[in-house]
């Protein structure tokens, strides 16, 4: 069993280096395995679902090697199965993108239904459609699915709404489709556009990714290369978030600035100085928080993944804050949690609402899921007395060495194994 503890109320201040995107990296791994060459993929983050991922992989033949800690060459060359054992899906939603590499590469996979994050029903229904559309068949027997063609034709495939997984999923699998395939209302996140520019590399023809519209010309194979995964938009908010709620004074390195836009702006609104250069951003927090309203979106609106931890910031504002969730229908699991450390925060559907200026008191909590996770550790760190976090498997999923960054920025944060 570990926990984490935090002695809060000190302001963080220094620099962090932001690792690879996660869900960046969980894409561009499966969709290496498409390759029949060998692919040398960088910047990969130190994180539990990265090494599932691996081990997810390695299952089904392909051989991977770490050249340094985040470097790992993949030569899928001797692939020797298209089914997944059940125990690399049961925690990790990135599983399924194992459909869309195998059924483009070898017209056929049997995927156990994705696990992850409890956030809702997060079904798989447009990932199917697509699938279906380029001529698949796809049917599910005890909690697997089976997906099988005899050959991939181009489609023009309409997703009801921008759904990351089910644009990236769609697209690995279209790589191989005879002719041209059409996805619109296609997601516009990051690392969509890094899955898109990874399989470009190593031989794809995507157009249009970043837009609503990817057009994918059917290719026989996919040869290697390299390629170096972006920076964690997420990561750098989460960060940035925790600079805010502890009054700090934080530089977070090694990001794009155009990707933090959505929380940029946020930060400002509420009164914080912010700044920026080609690869940083500077966060300063402020005494008087001033209270804002968040709607989550697609990208380039404000991301869902940050919703919690902007939470943690809006419960310290002076005023009522609003957060309308609109990406998963279960996203406000981490509020009675918060609670316990003195948020005043209520939960109206799809609606939070924040009564904010609390002083938030150190408390023993769990962490429900990734993000949720983070949002406590953000609250405890600016908590009165000493906060014991549980659930950090969740943290370990997703963050690279959370503890020990926030500690070089001057926070009191420790696990404890017992
Ligand atoms: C990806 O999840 C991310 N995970 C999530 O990050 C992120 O929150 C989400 O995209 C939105 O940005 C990975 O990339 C591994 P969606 P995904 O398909 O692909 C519905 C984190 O903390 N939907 O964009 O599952 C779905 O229920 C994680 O890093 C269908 O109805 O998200 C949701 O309401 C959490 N049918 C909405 O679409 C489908 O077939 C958006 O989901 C697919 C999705």
């Amino acid at each position: 069993m570990e926990y984490i503890v935090i002695k809060g109320q000190k302001a963080l201040s220094g620099r962090v280096n932001i690792s690879g995107a996660k869900n960046a990296a969980v894409a561009i791994l499966p969709a290496a395995i498409a390759s029949e060459g060998i692919c040398i993929i960088d910047n990969l983050p130190q994180i539990e679902d990265v090494t599932n991922m691996i081990a997810a992989m390695e299952s089904m033949g392909a051989t991977c090697k770490f050249i340094d800690a985040q470097t790992l060459e993949v030569d899928a060359r001797g692939m020797t199965g298209f089914a997944l054992d059940e125990k690399f899906a049961k925690n990790m939603r990135a599983s399924y993108y194992f459909m869309g590499a195998l059924l483009g590469r070898y017209k056929k996979a049997e995927i156990p239904l994705p696990g992850g994050c409890d956030l809702g029903s997060r079904p798989i229904d447009y990932h199917l459609k697509g699938f279906r559309a380029l001529g698949a068949e796809c049917e599910q027997e005890h909690g697997i699915v089976k997906i099988y063609a005899e050959k991939l034709t181009g489609a023009n495939i309409y997703l009801d709404c921008p759904s990351v997984g089910a644009t990236i999923n769609i697209m690995m699998a279209a790589v191989f489709a005879e002719g041209t395939t059409l996805i619109e209302n296609a997601a516009k996140e990051p690392h969509v556009v890094d899955a898109a520019s990874f399989l470009n590399k190593i031989g794809a023809k995507i157009y249009g990714a970043g837009t609503a519209t990817l057009r994918i010309r059917g290719v026989p194979a996919l040869g290697g290369g390299d390629y170096t995964v972006l920076p964690d938009p997420i990561e750098a908010g989460t960060y940035m978030l925790a600079a805010a709620v502890t009054d700090g004074d934080v530089t977070v390195n090694n990001i794009i600035p155009k990707h933090m836009e959505s929380l940029t702006s946020k930060l400002k609104e509420m009164g914080c100085t912010v700044t920026e250069g080609d690869d940083w951003i500077h966060v300063r927090g402020c005494e008087n928080l001033r209270a804002c309203d968040i709607k989550t979106a697609f990208y380039p609106g404000f991301p869902t993944d940050l919703q919690p931890q902007m939470a943690a910031l809006l419960c310290k504002a002076y005023g009522t804050s609003t957060i309308t969730e609109n990406v998963f229908e279960q996203r406000f699991r981490y509020v009675s949690e918060m609670k316990r450390l003195g948020a005043n925060i209520k939960v109206e559907g799809r609606m939070a609402v924040t009564k904010g200026s609390c002083i938030y008191t150190g408390a023993v909590v769990t962490a429900t899921d990734l993000r949720a996770a983070a949002a406590l550790v953000i609250a405890g760190l600016c908590a009165k007395g000493e906060t014991k976090l549980r659930g950090v498997g969740h943290l370990d999923r997703g963050y690279e060495r959370f503890e020990e960054k926030l500690r070089a920025l001057g926070a009191d944060i420790k696990r404890i194994k017992i």
